[in-house]
């Protein structure tokens, strides 16, 4: 028998992709390879995200898509896996009848139980049924596992299953216990937990064992981590661990919250010469008025004193942050005071959202009341000042030689691509496929706004590299 084929896309944020990479860990485990295309696929997996109604929308439709083609292909197994299944629950399958599991991200401990009972279900009703002669009457298997409370933590991770040689997410705590108003995020992920220390340094040395330099740990709150484990370890305990390992050579964090940026944490960023040199420190609105609807938990004024406390001690610090244009309420006065502190921090770079009501959260029940052709200005305003103040920073490098951990191959022929320790993006000529996953000197010779332009420099060749997959990735 040949073995079965799988297709997995992920929709989410970066613990969404870490959990499509344990997943397939488990069903390589099983015995399932990964097909070369969709259309190839025997299983296809949808890992999705309900942050915005956006992400949603993307998977309703890809999942009308999925239908149509199940019709012709009765065996085909169709997955929602994520934060929309755990959201949607049984709804999903009266919305989309033809899909044959719904798992979410607490129930992927056993993910492969769960999808071989979903192929041998699906594979029955396909050999009793009629042809569907309509998209409507195609059916799935229709299996549901959410609330289960086995976590992708729980999976014993295969380390060679993951698209960079040289790079690795890892997931710290699971959850979020903060009680933003607009955020969906603590219903489809839950309570936080963390991982013990002994747990996440174990992952980590395997990873630098087979090649890893650069570690990125995951969590939703991430430098709150640990306050919910005995003798209640911190996130600066956790760095000051991981960076005795001899083989790393950067270690990253996301996404932090203002209000767990404490002064130990502070010290281990400034000590620490591993920890790359960027703070992801969403403040979502520059308006006190506006932070405080949404349950923020700080001001304005004790951000820009976080800050204040971190540049001091760690000078060479740049910031990342997300806002969040058109919260209910928000006056042109408060946006103007999201502009004001985007410039008055000197941000590095920012997402930028327009606010998108969840159902069940709390905003959601005040009226969305910021036309949408007005959030679409706020948020390109935004994204303008975001750009001028990314450009001058990438302009101010021009000259400057760098180091760039070389992540994969650029969109345009004869280039690679990769990341400064400030998370910065740098293309440089070179067809050298040899050099993914080194640590190379460029030296940057022009600025655009999303990205710099360099020359390599001679270098030895003692930048790590590993024996592990090799997928060239676009950036
Ligand atoms: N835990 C992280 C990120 C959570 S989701 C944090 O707290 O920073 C990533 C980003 O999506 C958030 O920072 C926020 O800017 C945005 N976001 C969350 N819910 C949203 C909503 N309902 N509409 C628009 N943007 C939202
Ligand atoms: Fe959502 Fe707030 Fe938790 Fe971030 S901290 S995941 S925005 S509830
Ligand atoms: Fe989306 Fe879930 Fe991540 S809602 S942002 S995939 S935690």
């Amino acid at each position: 028998m040949t073995a079965p084929k799988y297709h997995l896309t992920s929709y989410g944020c970066q613990m969404n992709k870490l959990d499509s990479e344990l997943v397939e860990s488990k069903l390589r485990q099983l015995g399932y390879v990964a097909a070369p295309a969709e259309a190839d696929a025997d299983v296809v997996l949808l890992n999705t995200c309900s942050v915005r109604q956006h992400a949603e929308d993307r998977v309703w439709s890809k999942l009308g898509k999925l239908r149509i083609r199940k019709r012709t292909d009765p065996g085909l197994v169709v997955g929602v896996l994520g934060c929309m299944a755990q959201e949607h629950k049984r709804y999903l399958l009266a919305r989309m009848p033809h899909v044959d599991l719904v798992v979410g991200p607490s129930a992927f401990g056993d993910i492969d139980r769960t999808v071989e009972q979903a192929r041998r279900k699906n594979g029955e009703l396909a050999a009793e049924r009629e042809p569907a002669r309509t998209k409507h009457e195609v059916q799935g298997a229709g299996v549901v596992q959410v609330d289960h409370g086995v976590s992708g933590d729980t999976i014993v991770r295969d380390v060679r299953v993951r698209p960079h040689r040289s790079q690795a997410f890892v997931s710290i705590m699971r959850g979020c216990n903060m009680p933003c108003t607009y955020c969906i995020v603590p219903t489809t992920r839950g309570e936080e937990i963390s991982r013990p220390v002994a747990d996440i340094v174990e992952e980590a040395q395997r990873l630098c064992d087979d090649g890893v330099t650069e570690i990125t740990l995951l969590g939703q709150t991430v430098n709150a981590y640990g306050r919910d484990l005995p003798g209640k370890p911190t996130l600066a305990l956790l760095l000051r661990a991981l960076h005795e390992i001899p083989a790393l050579r950067r270690l990253a964090f996301i996404t932090s919250h203002p209000n767990f940026l404490g002064p130990d944490l502070i010290t281990a960023l400034a000590e620490l010469p591993k920890v790359a040199r960027y703070l992801h420190l969403p403040v979502q609105s520059g308006s006190n008025r506006v932070l405080k609807t949404m349950r923020r938990g700080y001001t304005v004024e004790r951000y820009l004193a976080r800050v204040e406390q971190l540049l001091a001690a760690a000078p060479d610090f740049e910031l990342h942050s997300d806002f969040i244009v058109g919260y209910p309420g928000e006056t042109e006065a408060d946006f103007e005071e999201s502009v004001a502190l985007l410039r008055r921090v000197d941000f590095a770079q920012s997402y930028v959202f327009k606010y998108s009501p969840r159902p069940g959260t709390v905003a959601a029940e005040l009226p969305d009341d910021v036309p949408e052709a007005e959030k679409e200005r706020r948020n390109q305003v935004l994204l303008a000042a975001q750009e001028e103040l990314t450009l001058r920073r990438n302009v101010a490098h021009v000259g400057q030689t760098v180091e760039v951990l070389v992540e994969g191959a650029s969109k345009v022929a004869g280039r690679l691509s990769g990341r400064t320790v400030h998370h910065r993006l740098v293309h440089f000529a070179s067809d050298d496929l040899e050099l993914l996953g080194q640590h190379v000197p460029v030296r940057v010779t022009s600025a655009l706004a999303h990205s710099c332009i360099g020359e390599l420099q001679a270098h030895d060749a003692a930048g790590a590299r590993c024996a592990g997959p090799v997928e060239v990735g676009e950036q």
